[in-house]
């Protein structure tokens, strides 16, 4: 039996929906007994000369000298030597600690597997479980590069329904959209998200629950927490949907992954760290990792250090919460600058979405076409936004506009749009 059946059979006993969602290339993904699994067998040797990596023959780093003065603060090792495929032990359960603090739950899940920023989570994802026989299902509008990431190498089908009905979340049209589909799919939900700013209430995070499980047919739901955390009102669903489908999604049908990162949580925005988190254990977790470190190692080789070890100083410090609320602070002033603008414009051309969350709003564009009004926003206003063609609307990331300046960007989008 080759390593990949091993994995398979695991997976069909015991995380049956992740068995049967996989792709031709998630069947054939079993780790390798290369160089990194070879030299970690051997990592407490005393002469351990496995990996192509230079140290004092003891297992320390010899970095430039030029270079340990700037990383004088950071953990040496971590930051120089290659980092473990799946990252950093400590930095993954340092994460995981954070996450499940963050949601107010002790429920167990697998250690997070560290990622190279959560495109190439998702990435790797797709890599998993998507094929030309899959349905990748998306609200509209979504963040563009989903759909680069899902067809670019598996050439997934894409499907979509409207993100919203009247002021929320459109459940309707994803029932009505699974309703389509009979074979597999895989739905991207992203919220808090980009580029609709919106975060669900309670009662839409149940009801999303429900829909999904009503779906007779297997769907990997990967949840994108890159937002996760900001949200700006109190009436929001304070934790993120992998919890709430975590404990109620069917685990003979549907599939569940969690791809978050220090990206946009952490405001490190270079770091090419994310992580992906699921909830299955035991044999199951050795085996989605053994497939997972695969497509790691034949991607991005493995996570990058410096970020791990900045990433991990930054958790193991208590105000830790308190710098992120520092930051969080100035993105509730600004969202409520935004809200205060929006609320006494008036124009019969520009209709906002609603918006609670993330860092972005959306407005829809009456009689005017979005992309004509971004062009004359550079040339006449010095004013950048984003065009979004389905629906005709403008995108503002008003997590870079200072809280003085919210009033004079939407006078001059008004001005354009007329
Ligand atoms: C919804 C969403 N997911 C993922 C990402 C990508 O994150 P990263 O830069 O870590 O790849 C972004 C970045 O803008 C995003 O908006």
């Amino acid at each position: 039996m080759s390593e990949a059946d091993r994995l398979n059979a695991i997976l069909e006993s015991q995380a049956p929906a992740v068995f049967r969602c996989l792709s031709p290339l998630g069947r054939q993904a079993a780790f390798p007994k290369g160089i990194p699994w070879q030299s970690a067998m051997a990592k407490d040797t005393k002469i351990n000369a496995t990996i192509g990596q230079m140290t004092d023959g003891y297992g320390k780093a010899m970095p430039l000298s030029v270079m340990m003065g700037p990383a004088a603060d950071l953990d040496e090792g971590m930051t120089f030597l290659y980092a473990p495929v799946e990252g950093h032990r400590s930095v993954r359960e340092a994460w995981r600690a954070r996450e499940q603090r963050m949601a107010g739950t002790e429920m167990p899940v697998a250690l997070p597997i560290a990622t190279h920023g959560l495109t190439h989570g998702l990435s790797v994802l797709a890599s998993l479980f998507a094929d030309p026989d899959t349905t990748l299902i998306l609200p509209t509008p979504f963040w563009g590069n989903y759909k680069l990431i899902f067809t670019m190498y598996a050439n997934a089908k894409l499907a979509t329904f409207d993100f919203f009905s009247g002021d929320g979340f459109n459940l309707q049209g994803l029932a009505d959209c699974l309703a389509q589909i009979r074979g597999k799919s895989i739905l991207v939900l992203n919220l808090p998200g980009n580029p609709t700013g919106y975060a669900l209430s309670p009662d839409e995070a149940r009801q999303l629950c429900d829909v999904l499980n009503g779906h007779q047919h297997p769907i990997v739901v990967a949840v994108d927490d890159a937002y996760q955390g900001f949200i700006y009102e109190d009436d929001r669903h304070p934790r993120s949907e992998f919890w709430d489908l975590a404990e109620t999604l069917d685990p003979e049908r549907h599939a569940l992954f969690k791809v978050d990162g220090a990206t946009k949580e952490l405001l490190f925005f270079s770091s090419r760290l994310g992580f992906l988190t699921h909830p299955y254990l035991g044999e199951a977790e050795d085996a989605i990792l053994s497939k997972l470190k695969y497509l790691i190692r034949g991607t991005v080789g493995s996570p990058p250090g410096p970020s791990q070890a900045l990433v991990l100083k930054a958790l193991q410090d208590p105000r830790v919460e308190a710098a992120v609320e520092e930051r969080m602070d100035v993105m509730r002033g600004r969202y409520r600058a935004l809200k205060r603008a929006l609320a006494e414009l008036k124009s019969d051309r520009i209709h906002p979405y609603p918006f609670n969350a993330a860092f972005f709003m959306l407005m829809r564009l009456d009689g005017v076409n979005s992309e004509d009004v971004r062009l004359r926003l550079i040339a006449e206003e010095s004013v950048g936004t984003i065009s979004v063609a389905d629906p005709n609307a403008l995108r503002v990331a008003f997590c870079s506009v200072d809280e003085a300046s919210i009033p004079e960007l939407i006078g001059r989008i008004a001005k354009v749009v007329g």
